[in-house]
């Protein structure tokens, strides 16, 4: 079903090709060694250790909280696990906004002491400098625009954004410069269908929709949602399949009831 099923390594050259191919990119997050394991033995395109890690991981209400040392340290498991697929990991809030030598000094730690392959960091035309300062130190960059978590306080709501026509063509110039600077692939997340199809044949490099509908160039989720294990969280883009809360919940009531009524461990689970 791919052509790409028995490429060694995933880059950003194999991203561009899928594109210019037409063939989807897959792309989920993790956060740790054993998920990494399986979801880059799955045949993953791209792995994103996100800031989500705040919400899913950490159990924070929204992804600023999260620190660099502590996405160096999802990364660094990520890393250990994975053959194939390419590594992004998120600039965490506050890591680059300040000032561009700030935002090189914290993408050239992630590199560095995690491994990773590349980076992602929010926004369009507010951190060009910072853009492009990581990218001229031979930093792979993904752009993310539309709705960005980080911004979620001057946002106010998770809903949809870009519906009116000012932040539509904001965000479609946002995009172009994003390519134009030398990003390697852009993430639209939450923004209508039409303005995301819009900008994956407005733009060449490889674009990522997360709720942006069909017309874009792939499609990430954040692996606790895909998998069940997140309840509350039901927005209308996702597809949950599994549902690993209630089955995981079922196996460790299952367990507690074999421990209380001394059916665990029988002669055969002891020495
Ligand atoms: O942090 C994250 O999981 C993300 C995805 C939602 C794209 O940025």
């Amino acid at each position: 079903m791919s052509t790409y099923a028995s490429t060694k390594k995933i880059t950003t050259h194999i991203l561009q090709e899928m594109k210019d191919s037409k063939e989807k990119i897959s792309m989920l997050t993790a956060y740790d060694f054993s998920f990494a394991k399986i979801i880059d033995a799955a045949g993953i395109d791209i792995i994103l250790v996100g800031d989500s890690a705040s919400n899913v991981m950490a159990g924070h209400e929204t992804t600023l909280p999260i620190t660099l040392d502590q996405m160096i340290y999802h990364a660094t498991s990520v890393v250990r696990a994975v053959d194939r697929a390419m590594i992004v990991v998120d600039l965490p809030f506050g890591s680059y906004q300040g000032n561009s030598k700030e935002a090189l000094n914290s993408a050239i730690r992630i590199m560095k002491e995690s491994g990773a392959h590349a980076i992602k960091m929010e926004g369009g035309i507010e951190i060009k400098e910072s853009i492009e300062r990581i990218l001229s130190a031979g930093i792979p960059v993904m752009g993310h625009l539309g709705l960005t978590p980080q911004s979620i306080y001057k946002f106010g709501t998770y809903t949809v954004r870009a519906t009116e026509d000012k932040e539509a063509k904001q965000l479609l110039e946002d995009a172009k410069l994003l390519e134009e600077l030398g990003c390697f692939s852009i993430i639209l997340e939450k923004i209508p269908a039409d303005l995301a199809k819009k900008v994956a044949q407005t733009v060449k490099i490889p674009v990522i929709g997360i709720g942006a509908g069909q017309h874009v160039d792939g499609q990430v989720l954040v692996m606790h949602d895909l998998l069940g294990i997140t309840q509350e969280f039901e927005p209308r883009f996702l597809r949950r399949y599994l549902d690993l809360y209630n089955d995981v919940k079922g196996a460790v009531e299952h367990y507690v009831k074999d421990v209380k009524s001394r059916d665990f461990p029988n002669e055969e689970e002891q020495y």
